[in-house]
This record gives C-alpha cells, structure tokens and sequence, in this order.
C-alpha cells in the first residue's frame, strides 16, 4: 500500500487560487503517461515489471525493427490489443473526464502519450493520442488509418491487409522511436496557452513529451505533477504530489473544481 505525499498542501490551493485568471476562463493542459493507467492494470514501460524489461525497444518499437522482424512487432502489438478489452478505466481518468466537463468549452487539452483507448472511455473529449492509438493501423502504402479490433483482427497474430488498397500488411498506428508524435503543433499550442498544466504518471524520460513541462514553464503556466516516484524532472514542478493517479487526482480536481466556483 503507498500512502499519499500531497507536497505543500496548503500553500498548494492558495496557489491554485492565484492561478484564475480574473477576465476570462482557466485553461488547462494535462500531460499523461503509462502512470494514469497502471491502476487498471496496465503495464508501465520502465522499472520493476516494466514492458521495457521483457522487451528491447530496438526490437519491437522501432521502424528499423518492424522492417527486420514485422512478426514479431505485429505480434507484441496484437497481444497489447488484445489486453485493452480487459481493462477499465480508474478514478484517475474519469477525475479529467469529470475537470473537463466543468470547464468552458475549448478550454481543456488532455495530452496522452499512453495507447491504450482509457482515457475516450473514461469520458475525456478533447484528447490528443500523441503517441498514437493500439486500436488503429494503418496502411503505409495508401496511407489509409481503420480499427482494427473485431474478434476477427484480434484471434490470431496474421496480418491484417489493406481493405483500400489491398496492401498485405498494414502496421500498428503507433508512433516509435525515431518517428515524430502526432499532432505537435496543435498540442505545443494547447500548452503554451495554459494557465495551469498537469502532468500525470510519466518518469520524463521521453521526448518531445518530456520537454512539454518546459514550455509550459517558459510561457508562464502553473505546473502541478503526479507520480508515483519522483519523475526526472521533479524539479522543474511548482508543485510535485507523490502517490497514486487513481487517488490524487479525485481530491485535486475537487479542489479545483471548489476554487472555479
Ligand atoms: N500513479 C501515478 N504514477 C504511477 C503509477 C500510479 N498508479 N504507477 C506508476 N507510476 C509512474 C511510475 O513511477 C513512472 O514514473 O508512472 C511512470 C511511468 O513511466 P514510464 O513507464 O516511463 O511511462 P511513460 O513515461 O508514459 O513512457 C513514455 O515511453 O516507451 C515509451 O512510447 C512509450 O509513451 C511511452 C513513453
């Protein structure tokens, strides 16, 4: 059991307090990771029982490996597909599901770098998969992007082929070492223009996404992390709240939602 380290408790609302802007609606951000959906039963990718210690990355994610063994890269994929229809989504996600739909509209940004389709079912809306999606492939011939998770993609490891162009083998849509995330101008944007920016379950060791917590410093924002284990850039935080997701983030975002009022 790990108990919950709220650091700097009281002085943490007072500065939420100051963090309203007094002429026009708050905007938030919020950067997640792998953290937010271990509660559900979600594999992590590094430290103890990480996905990265059975694995090397080289191997199954990056595009040098799926040239060399598009198998085996297929195979790990279809078996993290096939995880998604057992797991829920926690208190974590549904305490952003529950900040967003308090907010004005256009007002809230949920960044995640995780794959799994947690966060759409927990209730979020303005969600950018910068890391990609596990329910989606697509055709690196014609470019075409479906869902892929009917009984019939997910029974065995054979390839899915193309249904536009025919194509034997579409890939993961899944963004891999060396390749550059989705959507970086429209997230950089939402960050840049936050007053307040959450970042939740990710040991920052990433990047582009680890560098976020930078530009939202640079430009001014009230920056508040979540995180089991102090995370690399624990001290670039104004505020840094150590436990667990599925239990900070509930009292947090109560908090907030009582400061908004
Ligand atoms: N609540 C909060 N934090 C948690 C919890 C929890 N219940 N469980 C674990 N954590 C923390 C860990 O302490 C760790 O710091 O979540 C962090 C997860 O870190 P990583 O496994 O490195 O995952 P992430 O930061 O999302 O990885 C970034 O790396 O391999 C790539 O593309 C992959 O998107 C991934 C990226």
């Amino acid at each position: 059991m790990v108990s919950i380290q709220i650091v700097l408790a009281l002085s943490n609302i007072m500065a939420l307090t100051d963090v309203i802007p007094s002429d026009r609606p708050l905007r938030v951000a919020v950067l997640t990771g792998a953290g937010i959906s271990a509660e559900s039963g979600v594999n992590t990718f590094r430290g103890q029982d990480g996905l990265w210690n059975g694995h090397r990355i080289e191997d199954v994610a990056t595009p040098e490996g799926w040239i060399i063994d598009s198998e085996k890269v297929w195979a790990f994929y279809q078996e993290r597909r096939r995880q998604l229809k057992d797991v829920e989504p926690n208190s974590g996600h549904l305490a952003l599901s529950e900040l967003e739909k308090r907010m004005e509209a256009g007002c809230f940004t949920l960044i995640t770098q995780n794959v799994d389709d947690l966060h759409e079912r927990g209730g979020t809306e303005n969600l950018i998969h910068m890391h990609g999606e596990l329910r989606l492939v697509r055709c690196e011939v014609c470019e075409h992007k479906f869902e892929a998770m009917d009984s019939k993609h997910l029974e065995n490891d054979e390839f899915i082929s193309c249904p536009e162009c025919g194509h034997a083998k579409v890939r993961p849509e899944i963004v891999w070492f060396g390749e550059m995330p989705f959507k970086m101008t429209e997230l950089q944007r939402a960050v840049i223009d936050c007053d307040l920016f959450l970042v939740i379950g990710t040991s920052g060791n990433v990047y582009p996404a680890a560098g976020l917590l930078g530009q939202a410093l640079s430009s001014g924002s009230y920056c508040v992390g979540f995180n089991l284990e102090p995370p690399l850039n624990v001290d670039l935080f104004h505020e840094f709240h150590q436990g667990l997701a599925g239990e900070l983030l509930p009292l947090f975002v109560q908090e907030l939602i009582d400061i908004m009022m």
